[in-house]
């Protein structure tokens, strides 16, 4: 049975330049980048180089990038790491983080974890219809102790693209007013996890202070992602234990996968003209196929969306149904995140966007990628209706 993969925001195939540029530091150069001896060097001088193409890929200096295990981690550090440097054992006040309700639960949950210990007091800021956070509404809920605005680039589930560069420059603003105040700037930080592949990430244009990503979502390996944070932010470490990372993620360094991200951020400047040109005409075959099932629509609209990731509502459908008839007709499909997958609790991210639980219920998102072929798009879209009527005269009749 052929296998049509559209599942790609929730993970790549590492690519076969990726993982060639790897192999030789499982065997060959294994050696600790601790130690000083010529093994420990061929190490360090292969993190290093992976770091230069990092910071070459976001703009940034060497010293603003930090590797980690993935996004997750990235974004832990960032507003954990955060909050503990400002925290005062002696103050009433504690830091105050404006977020949206459509983060990925890396986001989401680390901040409920600070809100928890009550370290944090967290803004969840609302999306109008499209997904989209309105920056203004941001002024309207900062208060001298906001410490961080955390608002992801690409939405995992529905593929919104928030505008950074607008909130940036209003917290710009706010932090110029701040200083006149003596009142200590609010950072900015992205989750760019879903970003990466095909939207400007260099982080002077954004305007970001930090930003988080992970290797999987671009053909490099899961188990790796970074950390950009600006030169003089101080962040407090996560992971206690040896110097590694100028002391903020103690641990052995994992070198193969950190060589494999350098080298997967080198391949998408290569690409990314061409690979977006394909993959947008795919989306539009895609989407102009499947609306023509009834009673199907598309999560947010065509505008301000990222070019892989596409999510449609069924009417009177479980996506986790879809999902499972696409996967025998050898089809990989999501319904909502990954992460949530299983849980059949609808959508934060839908809900947030102001459709109906029972709604939210029949989203199926496909993901594209590089390797997606016109001929795969076309089977889908022949696979889909099928399924879909079969599924809905299985359905209860209410
Ligand atoms: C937007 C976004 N942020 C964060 C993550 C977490 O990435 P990881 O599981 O690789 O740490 C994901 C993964 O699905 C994501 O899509």
């Amino acid at each position: 049975m052929r296998r049509i993969y559209l599942d790609h925001a929730a993970t790549t195939a590492v690519s076969a330049e990726v993982l060639k540029t790897m192999k030789p530091y499982f065997r060959k150069h294994f050696g600790n980048p601790s130690e000083p001896h010529q093994w420990g060097r061929e190490s360090k001088v292969a993190i290093e180089q992976a770091r230069e193409k990092a910071a070459v890929f976001l703009g940034a200096k060497t010293s603003e990038i930090l590797f980690t295990s993935g996004a997750t981690e990235a974004i832990n550090l960032a507003h954990k790491g955060l909050v503990e440097v400002s925290y005062k054992e002696d103050s009433d006040k504690i830091p105050h983080i404006i977020t949206s309700s459509i983060e990925h639960k890396a986001v989401i949950e680390t901040c409920k974890h600070l809100e928890r210990l009550k370290l944090a007091k967290i803004t969840y800021l609302p999306v109008d219809k499209n997904g989209l956070v309105k920056t203004n509404d941001i002024k309207k809920v900062v208060k001298p102790e906001t410490l961080l605005v955390s608002v992801m680039y690409v939405n995992n589930e529905m593929g919104a693209i928030q505008p950074i560069k607008e909130i940036s420059k209003l917290i710009k603003k706010i932090n110029l007013a701040r200083f006149n105040s003596h009142l200590p700037p609010i950072y900015f930080h992205t989750d760019a996890t879903q970003a990466i592949q095909y939207l400007d990430c260099r982080v002077a244009e954004l305007g970001v202070d930090l930003l988080s990503l992970s290797g999987h979502k671009f053909y490099a390996p899961k188990g790796v992602g970074l950390l950009y944070f600006k030169k003089g932010i101080s962040l407090i470490r996560q992971q206690d234990g040896g110097e590694q990372e100028n002391h903020l993620r103690a641990g052995t360094e994992n070198i193969p996968y950190i060589v494999g991200l350098g080298k997967a951020l080198e391949l998408i400047t290569e690409d990314r003209q061409q690979t977006l040109r394909k993959i947008n005409n795919l989306k539009e075959k895609l989407i102009s196929g499947v609306l023509k099932i009834p009673e199907v629509k598309l999560v947010g609209g065509t505008e301000k969306k990222a070019p892989h990731i596409v999510s449609f509502l069924v009417k009177g459908v479980e996506g986790e149904a879809m999902m499972l008839l696409l996967s025998e007709k050898g089809i990989a499909a999501s319904s909502g995140s990954a992460c949530t997958s299983g849980l059949l609790e609808p959508s934060h991210v839908l809900l947030a966007m102001g459709y109906r639980p029972e709604e939210a219920h029949g989203s199926l998102r496909f993901s594209l990628g590089k390797d997606n072929t016109k001929e795969e798009i076309d089977d889908v879209i022949e696979a889909l209706p099928r399924i879909i009527e079969k599924l809905r005269k299985m359905a209860p009749k209410l």
